[in-house]
């Protein structure tokens, strides 16, 4: 799993004032928004993985910046406050992106108790919501149709309201295998939603002696009874490191295979050197070109930015400027690798055939695919070279000119 890049898209902005109308065009009051209180501030020991998980990404974006991003395209959410880590506001801010502005981010605890408790004292405003949402942020993806049932619960007046699935394995204790009937067993997730003043109430008077992972066992302890609504295995938690792909399979995020093709010529020339594939080959001819007139590159080239449909070659690179005289090509192809990694996609193939009489390519052909990959930062295996003559016909078999064509798939990530 990548972590979030620069080029890393951010959510949608959440254009947060558009929604203080409700959609039959009623003004919503403040306090019927919404408040959510996201959790960003663990350090994702279990998963691994060099960074905390909130802050990997989940094909194009941050675990973080999906699960605020799934919480505010709701109508009745209100403010968000996003609960990091000391000294990881400017990464947090990094990973939501646009939605910076709407979000107050606080600084949360040693627990996750903790760090509930740090956001609801941030969440005391002149008018605050009625209710609150808290959400871990290692759950990416709530769908909508569980937040209705969430938000139906608050507003039939529930103290608080847990979204519970059943338990489908049998389960056992570990000392002695017994069997602990599941009957009566649930397992609940968040988003969890309560009434503020009493999630508030809950974290002022529970001891600091006792821990506890969910905020409904607190206001339960106050002696408020939790509603339950039906929960969804797309919006289970991100724990260990295999439940990125599971919960990227579960929710539809593939990556989509998008393929280019290039072709270029170039006129042969005697007494200058001949680049093929970023290499020179000894040679009595040479490409005659504005660059170094690597044919193959330049192929390649239009192929990889086809696949990704940001124009050619000429495009980005026009021969009528001095800037590109006598580059080498290697420039272009790197340029078009890294265009590829800003559109949020990775190469998994390229295929190269080059077209002359002469020189004989077999000789040279694994040093041109290794070149390529180096170039292109991927394995060797990746990268196919090919070559065919014309059987002397036309102007390659008059060893005029060398074409070039190519073919590169590229995935984008979904
Ligand atoms: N969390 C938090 N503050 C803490 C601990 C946890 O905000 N001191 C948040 C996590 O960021 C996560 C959620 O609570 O979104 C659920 O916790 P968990 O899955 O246990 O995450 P981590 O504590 O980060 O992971 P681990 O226990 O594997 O280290
Ligand atoms: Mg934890």
């Amino acid at each position: 799993m990548k972590t979030l890049g620069k080029n890393a898209e951010p959510v949608p902005r959440l254009a947060l004032s558009h929604k203080r109308r409700l959609p039959y065009g009623a003004a919503m009051s403040e306090v019927d928004r919404i408040a959510v209180v996201l959790l960003a501030a663990g350090r994702g020991e279990r998963a691994g993985g060099g960074e905390p998980k909130q802050y990997r990404t989940l094909g194009r974006l941050s675990v973080l910046a999906r699960a605020l991003g799934s919480l505010a395209v709701h109508e009745r959410i209100g403010p968000v406050v996003l609960v990091v880590a000391p000294g990881e506001e400017s990464r947090a801010r990094a990973a939501i992106g646009q939605t910076a502005d709407e979000v107050r981010i606080v600084t949360g605890g040693a627990t996750r108790r903790e760090s509930v408790t740090a956001a609801v004292a941030a969440l005391s405003g002149d008018e605050p919501p009625r209710h609150v949402l808290v959400h871990d942020s290692a759950r990416p993806f709530v769908p909508r149709a569980a937040l209705d049932r969430l938000i139906a619960a608050l507003d039939a007046g529930a103290a608080g309201v847990i979204p519970v699935l059943a338990v489908a394995d049998t389960l056992v204790r570990r000392e002695d295998g017994a069997v602990v009937p599941r009957d009566g067993l649930l397992r609940v997730q968040t988003p969890q939603g309560f009434r503020l003043d009493l999630l508030r109430e809950a974290h002022d008077r529970w001891g600091a002696a006792q821990e506890a992972t969910d905020d409904a066992q607190m206001v339960r302890a106050l002696g408020h009874e939790i509603a339950m609504v039906e929960g969804d295995v797309r919006m289970e938690k991100i724990t260990t490191a295999d439940d990125f792909a599971r919960l990227a399979a579960l929710n539809g995020i593939a990556a989509e295979p998008r393929t280019g093709t290039g072709y270029d010529v170039h006129r042969l020339e005697p007494g200058r050197p001949l680049w093929l594939c970023g290499i020179e080959i000894a040679h009595d001819h040479g490409l005659s070109g504005h660059s170094d007139a690597d044919v193959a590159i330049h192929a390649l080239v239009d192929a990889l930015l086809g696949a990704i449909g940001d124009g050619d070659i000429g495009f980005h690179f026009p021969p009528s400027d001095a800037r590109w005289r006598g580059t080498p090509s290697s420039t272009f192809l790197e340029f078009a690798r890294d265009r590829i990694a800003q559109h949020g996609g990775r190469i998994a193939h390229v295929d190269l055939t080059i077209i002359c009489e002469a020189p004989r390519i077999g000789p040279h052909r694994n040093a041109m695919r290794e070149r390529l990959a180096n170039l292109l930062a991927v394995d060797a295996d990746r990268v196919s070279v090919k070559a065919t003559t014309t059987e002397g016909l036309g102007f390659t078999g008059r060893r005029e000119g060398i074409a070039a064509q190519a073919t590169a798939t590229v995935l984008i990530e979904g």
